[in-house]
């Protein structure tokens, strides 16, 4: 078995918990595969703070938060789905948070997140409001981590899921039949990727 976490970056229960978790299913489908889903929702992650504490101790930082159950989380999971509303054009702060805050795994020694696996989706109010440009800034995280960077799945699935939620909150994005095949794809290929680092680690 290959594990994969699905992290939605919206501050509530909507449509990228929607779109999330339709991916971990099809990320399941393809045999072989645990999934487990995080929420950001209500979650304490403090700015980083650029105060060099994790890099003087060796990836100790200086906040006591939600973090300290996260990162555990993350570091236990093979593959990943990275969802976000997009804000802006981009990642919401709840996700971008967490990324800055996972700045200390530079200083571990062996650092934990080299070769896992990584896709984004991106939920927007929109038709066309800045999906693929937040799914880059979710790609630009782990391209930095050395991730291996996965998009979607042939026809159409491009840089991952790109989801119109016509801000209906779940309806929009369960309606949004040509999002949620680019959403399945995202999974599909995280799981099919995976499997096979997983593997040739093994
Ligand atoms: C602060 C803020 C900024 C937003 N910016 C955009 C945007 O740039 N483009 C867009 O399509 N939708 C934008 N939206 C709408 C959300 O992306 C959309 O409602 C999405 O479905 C919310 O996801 P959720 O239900 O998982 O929270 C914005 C919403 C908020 C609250």
């Amino acid at each position: 078995m290959v594990r994969i976490l699905g992290i939605s970056g919206s501050p509530r229960h909507g449509s990228t918990e929607y779109a999330v978790k339709e991916a971990l299913r099809a990320a399941e489908e393809t045999g072989g595969v645990e999934t487990e889903y995080l929420s950001l929702r209500r979650r304490t992650i403090g700015f980083c703070l650029h105060c060099d504490h994790c890099l003087r101790s060796k990836g100790v930082c200086v906040h006591k938060d939600d973090m300290q159950d996260i990162l555990p989380r993350l570091a236990a999971a093979d593959g990943f789905i990275f969802g976000s509303p997009v804000y802006e054009g981009t990642m919401s702060g709840q996700l971008k948070t967490m990324f800055d805050r996972m700045r200390p795994w530079y200083f571990l020694d062996p650092p934990p997140l080299p070769n896992k696996v990584g896709g984004a989706l991106a939920v927007g109010g929109d038709r066309h409001g800045g999906q693929v440009s937040t799914i880059l800034s979710i790609l630009a995280f782990m391209l930095i981590f050395e991730f291996i960077v996965v998009g979607g799945k042939h026809p159409g699935g491009n840089f991952g899921g790109t989801v119109w939620s016509k801000d209906i909150v779940p309806e929009g994005t369960s309606q949004d039949e040509e999002g949620l095949r680019t959403v399945r794809g995202l999974g599909r290929r995280v799981a099919e990727v995976t499997k096979m680092v997983v593997a040739a680690r093994r």
